[in-house]
């Protein structure tokens, strides 16, 4: 190594866990003396953090790969790292296609980068992939945002959804306690972050493994019970919390978020397909009839809760009707919010080796039709906001327009106001919204002068 201090680049794909594992990563090179590098193009130290979800994503990191893979032999002392889902899934493989790599590293080994880089700077090539316990992180994550925080709650996913590949490459669930849940929190709340957001694939699963929880088959400690636990940190404003699975929702969390003050109105609750045929095929484990239930019971209590979802279009065999009953399910609700996907076939998933896969044409004309729909009806959802007063959290600047700062209220809808960051930054603001769209707001704040002084 030269003596100058090396330069590090962390690129991620997917979702929040692959954010919130990039975080430590960083951390963890921070502490090993690395610097930060905007272009991965000057970094001397590059980290892929790749997704795996759809094929698309997978491929990204190809190309990508390629270019640093050329870089690497003008500048044979680049470091090249694949972490995340890609790793996980192609293993010693990875390692084949491109030997330009020196360390192949699955989602469960994040924390131990810097013993992997330690034998990757002693000579070798090295694949990470083998499951393990995943050990407490002692380093300090190095945080995007000064304002909003992710925190994990559990790792990895045992329901095994027919089309999907996370339980492959996130492994069995593991929950963290709470004490180190609250530890996190409130060091978090002490550095000056307003929010948090709690993760996990499948929450609901939160504490089923935690020794001590069970008794009588009943599990003792579960996710509400974490909410209860961590609800007052101080300095902490928002809790938010994702991904909730159908088939484990609970009216007591409902009434959890109703009654806990700093848990924000906001539920994502994927439903996948509005089609019992299809929803039995995805292995899912719910009906759609108790998805309904369940949004019915959160409107009746929580009437003004945001609700968002995922859904995939063109699973294997899905009919017409079949995909109707989605259009149905959509229409009836009304998300404020829809992330949408064609059915993808992911290699090591059931659903991959069925013969009754559809035609790309039809899965996009689905989809663009799912998508209008899911359009026309939150911007329905978002009339109701239209002259009220909400409370909007300052994260950022409006990125297409740098003299309005940019946040969320607490039922999640981006807010866009005029206002100068500097002073706005990490504050919670009334705004009275005077604008609003399908899927963001806009507003005047109230109460600027009391901000300044507080
Ligand atoms: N744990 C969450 C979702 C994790 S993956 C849950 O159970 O809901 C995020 C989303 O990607 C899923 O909700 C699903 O809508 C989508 N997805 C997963 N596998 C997919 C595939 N093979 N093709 C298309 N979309 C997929
Ligand atoms: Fe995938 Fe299903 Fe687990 Fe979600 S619950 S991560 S869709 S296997
Ligand atoms: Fe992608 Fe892995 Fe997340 S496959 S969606 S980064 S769990």
């Amino acid at each position: 190594m030269s003596s100058s201090p090396r330069r590090y680049h962390i690129t991620t794909f997917g979702c929040q866990m692959n954010k919130a594992d990039s975080e430590r990563m960083a951390g963890i090179l921070d502490n090993m003396g690395f610097k930060w590098v905007e272009d991965p193009l000057a970094a001397d130290l590059v980290v892929y953090n790749t997704c795996t979800i759809r094929d698309n994503a997978e491929q990204k990191v190809y190309s990508y790969l390629g270019r640093q893979a050329k870089r690497k032999q003008e500048k044979p002392d680049l470091t090249l790292v694949v972490a995340g889902c890609v790793a996980q899934q192609e293993g010693e493989a990875l390692m084949r296609r491109v030997p330009e790599l020196d360390l192949v590293m699955g989602p469960q080994h994040a924390n131990r980068l810097q013993d992997l880089l330690d034998d990757v700077f002693a000579g070798n090539q090295v694949v990470a992939t083998e499951p393990i316990h995943i050990i407490e992180d002692i380093t300090k994550p190095r945080r995007d945002s000064r304002v909003t925080a992710w925190v994990n709650v559990i790792y990895g996913c045992n329901e095994r959804c027919s089309y999907c590949v996370v339980p492959n490459v996130r492994g069995i669930e593991q929950s963290r306690t709470p004490e180190a849940i609250r530890a996190e929190m409130e060091e978090l709340g002490r550095q000056g972050y307003k929010e948090v957001t709690l993760l996990g694939q499948n929450i609901d699963a939160y504490g089923r493994d935690l020794p001590g929880t069970k008794e009588d088959g009943r599990h003792l400690y579960n996710f509400t019970d974490l909410l209860y636990f961590v609800h007052d940190v101080p300095g902490i404003e928002r809790i938010r919390f994702a991904t909730s699975h159908p088939r484990y929702f609970t009216e007591r969390l409902i009434r959890a978020c109703r009654d806990l003050p700093k848990v924000c109105e906001h539920f994502h609750i994927p439903f996948q397909s509005g089609d019992n045929d299809v929803l039995k095929a995805m292995s899912r484990g719910y009906t759609q009839e108790k998805y309904r239930r369940i949004i019915d019971k959160i409107r009746e209590l929580m009437p003004d809760a945001a609700i968002s979802a995922d859904a995939i279009v063109g699973f294997p065999g899905e009919t017409e009707e079949q995909f109707e009953n989605t259009l149905k399910l959509v229409d009836d609700i009304g998300f404020d919010q829809l992330n949408t996907a064609a059915y993808s076939p992911r290699p090591g998933t059931p659903a991959a080796l069925w013969e009754n896969q559809l035609s790309e044409e039809v899965k996009s004309d689905r989809l663009q039709r799912l998508n209008h729909l899911v359009g026309v009806r939150a911007a329905e959802r978002s009339q109701r906001y239209g002259g009220r007063i909400e409370e909007v959290l300052v994260e950022d600047l409006n990125p297409k327009d740098p003299t309005q700062v940019m946040g969320r209220t607490r039922s999640n809808r981006l807010t866009f106001f005029t206002g100068d960051l500097d002073r706005l930054k990490g504050q919670l603001v009334k705004v009275k919204i005077t604008e609003v769209r399908a899927f963001s707001l806009t507003g005047e704040p109230l109460e600027v002068a009391q901000l300044v002084t507080a």
